[in-house]
């Protein structure tokens, strides 16, 4: 049988083919395709094919769903095929390319050895000519290109290859390989066997297509228009907000510069702060708006435009006023208002008051900042208060470099802007408490500031521009005169709130505190009101101080517990306190009222000393063990204080045998001085006397009274040299009810600044030699018998030369 026999004889070729039924494929004639065979009874034709002729029955099933479909799943019109290659997989399928042949159609299938075979009868070629033909292959061909154009998984080369095709069949079928078409549509054209009809058909398949594929890339256009549109315009959107954004933040940034610059302007600057302040505005405005530089700048630029450059309160100068306004604030301190009131005047009459600045040194609640701070309502002066307790760093009053990040100005121009005017009266509270180290001294960027040749063009470093200061009425307060440096003393005009009396106090705490307090507490003065020996009791036995601060916070606490009783039992709840009632609001008493319920005891004297606090009572004691004559002191004393002990010893000593004491009274003992409430450092040598009194009366065994008090320096010889806070220790005294007080002669003099009631209320002894106070102090033998404060010890034979 010669296969090529078609021409011979087309009508009758029939072969039996071994048969590959394929899923989902056509095979054209004329046409290579590659797939890929993987059912067993398909490889098994294959491999039958591959042995006998290579050639192939290949026909689409009609489902390709089905894995072994019989015969009449089979369509019966195929493609003859040459297997031009065949390749086995390592997945064990075959892959195959085959070029299709001619149509044939099985007459017959035969299963045989697992696989289908079929007899097969070839269809002849129909050749059709004439220009109808030519002109629908041409028609097709435009169409194809259309086609293939629009199609976006068809190669240009398989129009190429179809333009160059001049049978109509061998066009027809090589188009038809290329449609993109299901499966039963390619079989269709398949099975049509006239080339014309078959060109027919596909240029009535190709319109659609073509048709189809340009509405899909007309809407796929529109679509990709509309999104892209969308895009567009979401785009542009985003863009617009940016830009907006970006026009509003200069916007914003030239409203900012703007204000700033009018601020600049009506701020009043010195040309100087004017010129660097326009000077900075103008680097803000280069600068991006949210970068921490920018933040530093307008940081400063605030500042600058805040201080009061030019802004002054009218100054009130009617001194009768201004006495008027300090009588009305305060109780008492006649001669403290009468030096205030003068001190006014003087700062009127020297227009620029190069002066010494007023300083007020007392005890705490004796009313130093209340009178500064009335001094500014006489002047009708603003009042700001810089506490200078704590501050050791000169940057704290002169500020930091604005090169440091998160500079500030200094204390002096911060209170300065709270003032909000450049006239204000400035408190300067505590400078006693101000401190020294290493960073540097902040007194001398004081002493700057207080100084009236250079306080006008005082400079902070922050600021960086100079500031007039010199309209500042500057005042300063301390509890101690002696820890402030000299230099700063030099500056000041010092005034002394020593402490009150019992009288004062209690006149204090009627006229000005409790009506104050009842103020503040939202009380009437119908509410509640304090009997005279309530005060009394207040002052002796809830509080121990020179001023009225801790009075001020009992009466406070009183108030708090009335006002709760008020909201009880409503607004017309009245209550006289009375002593008795004290212990309700107040608790147990704190302190004994007078030193007199006291035993007098060996070994214990009282002495008086003068501290940041006011006068006190300082008592005391003295200890005799056995030892070697070591003296040891103890309660922080400091060294003058410990050289006053050592003087006092030595005296005592050396007057042994006078004293009725062995003289070898330290070669046997251990004397043991101690300085009771030990926290508190004490130093002075005021407590001489008291010293030598303890231990004579520790060392010859007689009592020391306890209603003595004394003060005043001892040298070796046992003479008392005078002391200082003559006043302030009376006041203690007086306070804690003692009856004598022993004080050197020299002090005589300050007894005039003692108010007369409390001088009277005491017998004040004046003395220049340790045996008067000896004789004062010391129990008479025939008095009650005292409590022994220390085991005397058996003393030794006397013996010279002893040393401490
Ligand atoms: N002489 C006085 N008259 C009226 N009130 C006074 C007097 N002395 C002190 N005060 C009041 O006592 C309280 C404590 O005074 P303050 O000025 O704070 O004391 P300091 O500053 O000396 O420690 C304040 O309420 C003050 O008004
Ligand atoms: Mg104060």
């Amino acid at each position: 049988m010669n296969m090529f026999g078609r021409e011979k004889d087309k009508t009758d070729v029939i072969e039996t083919l071994p048969l590959v039924p394929l899923r989902d494929v056509v095979v054209f004639p004329h046409m290579m395709i590659p797939f890929v065979i993987g059912r067993p009874s398909s490889i098994k034709a294959l491999e039958y094919a591959l042995v006998k002729s290579k050639r192939i029955f290949l026909s689409a099933q009609h489902d390709a769903t089905r894995d072994n479909p019989s015969p009449d799943e089979i369509y019966r019109l195929g493609t003859i095929c040459n297997i031009v290659q065949s390749l086995k997989l390592p997945d064990g399928n075959v892959k195959v390319l085959v070029e299709g042949l001619d149509r044939g159609r099985a007459l017959e299938f035969k299963e045989d050895q697992g696989f289908l075979k079929v007899v097969a009868k070839l269809i002849p070629r129909q050749v059709e000519s004439g220009s109808g033909v030519e002109a629908l292959m041409s028609k097709v061909i435009a169409h194809f290109e259309q086609y293939v154009k629009l199609s976006n998984n068809l190669h240009y080369d398989a129009m190429l290859a179809a333009v160059r095709v001049e049978d109509p069949g061998k066009l027809a079928d090589t188009v038809s390989a290329h449609l993109v078409l299901p499966v039963d549509e390619k079989q269709n054209l398949l099975e049509i066997l006239s080339p014309q009809e078959r060109l027919n058909r596909i240029a009535a398949i190709l319109e659609t297509e073509v048709d189809k594929l340009q509405v899909d890339k007309r809407i796929q256009g529109r679509v990709k228009k509309q999104m892209e549109r969308a895009q567009k315009e979401y785009y542009l959107n985003e863009k617009m907000k940016a830009i907006q954004k970006e026009l509003g933040r200069k916007d914003d940034r030239l409203n900012e510069v703007e204000e700033l610059r009018k601020k600049i302007e009506q701020a009043r600057m010195s040309k100087e702060a004017e010129e660097k302040a326009l000077q900075e505005l103008k680097r803000l405005e280069s600068m991006p708006p949210m970068s921490a530089e920018a933040t530093v700048s307008r940081n400063y630029l605030d500042w600058l435009v805040a201080v009061p450059w030019q802004k002054k309160t009218k100054e009130r100068k009617d001194l009768l006023a201004a006495e008027k306004i300090l009588n009305e604030d305060h109780y008492g301190l006649e001669k403290v208002k009468e030096r205030i009131v003068e001190f006014l005047a003087v700062r009127q009459l020297v227009n620029n008051p190069k002066g010494p600045i007023l300083c007020f040194v007392g005890p705490p609640g004796v009313g130093k900042t209340s009178l500064a701070k009335s001094i500014a309502r006489c002047t009708n002066r603003k009042f700001v208060r810089l506490s200078l307790g704590g501050v050791r760093d000169e940057a704290e009053i002169r500020g930091h470099r604005r090169t440091y990040i998160g500079a500030f100005p200094g204390q002096i121009v911060q209170m300065m802007k709270k003032a909000t005017t450049r006239n204000p009266v400035f408190l300067l509270d505590e400078v006693d408490k101000m401190s020294m180290d290493f960073r540097g001294d902040p007194s001398s960027a004081l002493l700057e500031v207080l100084d009236p040749e250079q306080n006008h063009s005082f400079t902070d470093h922050y600021l960086d521009v100079e500031f007039d200061l010199s309209s500042v009425f500057f005042i300063a307060t301390a509890n101690v005169l002696h820890t402030i440096p000299q230099a700063l003393q030099d500056r000041l005009e010092v005034l002394r709130l020593p402490g009150y009396t019992e009288r004062e106090k209690i006149e204090i705490a009627q006229r000005h505190l409790i009506p104050k307090q009842i103020k503040s507490h939202g009380l009437r003065e119908s509410n509640v009101a304090f009997s005279e020996p309530a005060l009394q009791e207040l002052v002796r036995r809830y509080t121990r101080e020179a001023g009225v601060r801790n009075m001020e916070r009992e009466i406070s606490s009183i108030l708090r517990k009335v006002a709760r009783r008020v909201v009880l039992e409503g607004k017309d709840y009245q209550l006289t306190l009375t002593s008795e009632a004290l212990g309700d609001f107040l608790g147990v008493p704190r302190y004994r009222s007078s030193q007199q319920e006291e035993h007098n005891e060996i070994g214990m004297a009282t002495g008086l000393a003068w501290t940041e606090v006011g006068g006190e009572i300082l008592p005391i004691e003295v200890t005799l063990m056995p030892g070697k004559g070591a003296l040891k002191l103890t309660g922080k004393l400091g060294d003058v204080m410990q050289e006053s002990a050592h003087a006092a010893l030595s005296f005592v000593r050396s007057r042994a045998e006078d004293l009725g004491i062995p003289r070898d009274f330290n070669r046997r003992i251990d004397i043991h001085i101690h300085v009771p409430e030990g926290a508190i450092p004490k130093d002075g040598p005021s407590a001489g006397i008291t010293i030598a009194t303890a231990l004579v009366s520790a060392l010859s065994k007689v009592p020391v009274r306890r209603d003595v008090a004394m003060t005043g320096e001892i040298t070796l010889r046992g003479k008392v040299l005078p002391i200082g806070g003559v006043k302030e220790k009376l006041l203690a005294a007086h306070r804690i009810g003692v009856t004598t007080v022993i004080l050197p002669r020299e002090n005589e003099k300050d007894l005039a600044d003692v108010p007369k009631n409390v001088s009277e209320a005491m017998s004040v002894q004046l003395v220049s030699h340790v045996d008067e106070v000896l004789k004062i102090a010391l129990v008479p033998p025939d008095a009650t018998p005292a409590r022994e404060a220390a085991e005397p010890e058996p003393m030794g034979p006397v013996q010279d030369g002893m040393t401490h």
